[in-house]
């Protein structure tokens, strides 16, 4: 089975880099939309008329299923994408169907996902819009001073566990680790990686990873070459 998985920049392959973790190689289409990033500031039309496209893209590649590895565009729009198409469209949100989250939490995402209302609703969270923190991670910047002061910043004191509800947002767990050694992080990407595992656990393994940019990203190489796939990995 072939995947298209697909975000506003690096994020997804954070997702796409759990799932190998925990299955082996999996044949993917990978489509970084560079040339939009980024979705957390665009309204829904801009966001629907973009999606559209892009799942069009990946669905006529040859694509059986895709996975929308981007928790903006799967809260705001992926209900509506899902009807949109007659091969199946997956959300990073469809692992919510058996997770819950423990008292005294909070969600950190994009001003897009904060603002659309969804987490709240479904884990009855307090969120909080974290808007430089994808720049960074699109930039290559996973740690060091700019990144901890803008997380020491924006993070209250007082809370037990964090949900990081961007797939960018995974490129920061050692720093947020850092800064809250005592705070226990429940991570989308991660959390999807099980639920995708579980999913497609009698799935034929093996295959590349083929990353398809639509703009510029001079990073990705390097950033890839980090993300250390043990799996062969080509660009477009
Ligand atoms: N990775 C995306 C997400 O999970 C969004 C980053 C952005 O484009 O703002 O929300």
């Amino acid at each position: 089975m072939k995947f298209g998985f697909y975000d506003s920049g690096i994020g997804g392959l954070m997702v796409v880099r759990e799932i190998v973790e925990r299955i082996g190689c999996v044949d993917v289409l990978y489509l970084a939309d560079t040339a939009n990033f980024p979705y957390g500031d665009k309204g829904k039309d801009e966001l629907l008329r973009i999606g559209k496209r892009n799942l069009r893209f990946l669905f006529e590649s040859g694509v059986d299923a895709v996975v929308v590895a981007c928790n903006t565009l799967s809260v705001t729009v992926g209900e509506s994408l899902r009807r949109e198409f007659e091969k199946p469209v997956i959300l990073i949100t469809d692992f919510l169907e058996n997770f819950q989250l423990p008292e005294n939490s909070i969600l950190i995402g994009t001003k897009g996902t904060v603002e659309s209302g969804f987490y709240q609703r479904r884990l009855g969270v307090k969120a909080l819009a974290t808007p430089k923190l994808a720049q960074f991670v699109e930039l290559g910047v996973w740690e060091g001073r700019e990144v901890e002061s803008y997380l020491g910043e924006t993070l209250p004191d007082d809370f037990d566990s964090i949900i990081l509800a961007c797939t960018h947002y995974t490129a920061l767990r050692g720093t947020i680790k850092k800064l809250k050694p005592n705070v226990k992080i429940f991570d989308v990407s991660e959390l999807f990686a099980e639920y995708f595992a579980l999913k497609f656990a009698n799935m034929k393994l093996g295959g590349e990873i083929r990353i398809f940019l639509t703009g510029s990203g001079d990073k990705y190489p390097e950033i890839v070459s980090a993300l250390k796939f043990p799996c062969p990995v080509k660009f477009l």
